[in-house]
């Protein structure tokens, strides 16, 4: 059973900055037993970070939407779980104006770091809360859940502008004010395939790059990203090949294979590209044996040079 004092106790074994900022997504019921529920958590980050920032995402997006347009700072329910559903009304904690990826932030410049999140159009901006994050070098907490539920990746993908994750149009959207009046705050939406569910893909690479490590909390595995590191290797990946999260097919990456089977990299190309050949040769056989008209491996490989 996990109380206040052993929780924070395992804050401080995986190594969290208590003076840095701590962005967290969690799922409640990953922790297992603990004493006094949610709140004890609750108290457990807040202690535990009260000489840093401690903030928590307050989306919005499943229900803010052109047929519901009204966010409500003060009461709109946040989609994202019971942790930072809680968090939100506790006293002291600013929650951002965004329509639909709001944060709750309590701490240390918690209200310059949510006050410009309704100037974007966009979910992630590099000036919102998300690409504050990086500005403060700070560290992404996942508590029982992993990289899918890493917003700061749809930031990242969002600042190296990979194409088609947003609407071009936008969707008016407006916020109600602590105070109750109203702003106006036209959004683009994320859009296309649900991109972060391809986010898993990277969780090898950020561990052996050094940006993540892997460690428990009660009953829950968790994940501890330091921002900075995390978006320089996946802007790197993305540069490299902006189409990284377009698929769910585990990453191929020759340098890591070549270590598993002990082999020198340049063997390891070697033969991937001996094998590429034989896969294509044994695919246009077989497509010109079906076609009834057989041509010899020149001809072949003439054919697939074709295509
Ligand atoms: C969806 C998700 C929240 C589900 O996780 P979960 O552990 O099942 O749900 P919660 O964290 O909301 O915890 C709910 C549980 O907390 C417990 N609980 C403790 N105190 C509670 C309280 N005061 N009120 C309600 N539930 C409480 C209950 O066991 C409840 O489970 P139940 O509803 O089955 O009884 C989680 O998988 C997830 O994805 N979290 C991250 C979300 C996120 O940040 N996404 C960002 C990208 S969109």
């Amino acid at each position: 059973m996990q109380t206040v004092k052993s929780l924070m106790k395992k804050l401080e074994q995986l190594g969290i900055d208590k003076q840095g900022t701590l962005l967290i997504h969690s799922s409640m019921k990953s922790l297992g037993e603990v004493e006094g529920g949610a709140d004890t958590v609750l108290d457990a980050f807040s202690d535990y970070m009260k000489d840093g920032l401690l903030v928590l995402p307050t989306h919005t997006w499943s229900t803010i939407n052109a047929d519901n347009p009204l966010f409500h700072v003060g009461n709109s329910t946040c989609c994202v779980g019971i942790l930072p559903e809680l968090f939100r009304k506790r006293p002291g904690v600013v929650r951002s104006w965004h329509p639909t990826h709001s944060v709750a932030a309590l701490g240390r410049d918690a209200e310059a770091f949510t006050k410009d999140d309704h100037l974007y159009d966009t979910p992630c901006a590099r000036g919102s809360a998300w690409g504050k994050l990086l500005d403060r070098k700070a560290t992404i907490l996942l508590v029982g859940v992993d990289l899918k539920r890493n917003t700061f990746i749809h930031g990242v993908e969002e600042w190296v502008d990979i194409p088609g994750r947003m609407t071009d149009e936008h969707e008016m959207l407006y916020t109600v004010l602590p105070d109750g009046s109203q702003i106006s705050v036209p959004s683009r939406r994320h859009c296309g395939l649900p991109w972060s569910e391809h986010f898993w893909k990277v969780d090898e690479v950020l561990v052996r790059e050094g940006a993540m490590r892997k460690g428990k909390l009660g009953d829950a595995v968790v994940r501890v990203c330091d921002a900075a590191k995390t978006a320089e290797v996946i802007t790197e990946m993305l540069k490299e090949n902006p189409d990284l999260f377009s698929d769910n097919e585990p990453l191929h990456i020759p340098n890591c294979e070549a270590e598993l089977v002990g082999v020198s990299h340049e063997a390891y190309l070697r033969n991937e590209a001996r094998y590429k050949l034989q896969s294509e040769l044994l695919v246009a056989e077989k497509q010109v044996a079906d076609g009834e008209r057989l041509l010899n491996h020149e001809q072949v490989i003439a054919k697939i040079r074709e295509e």
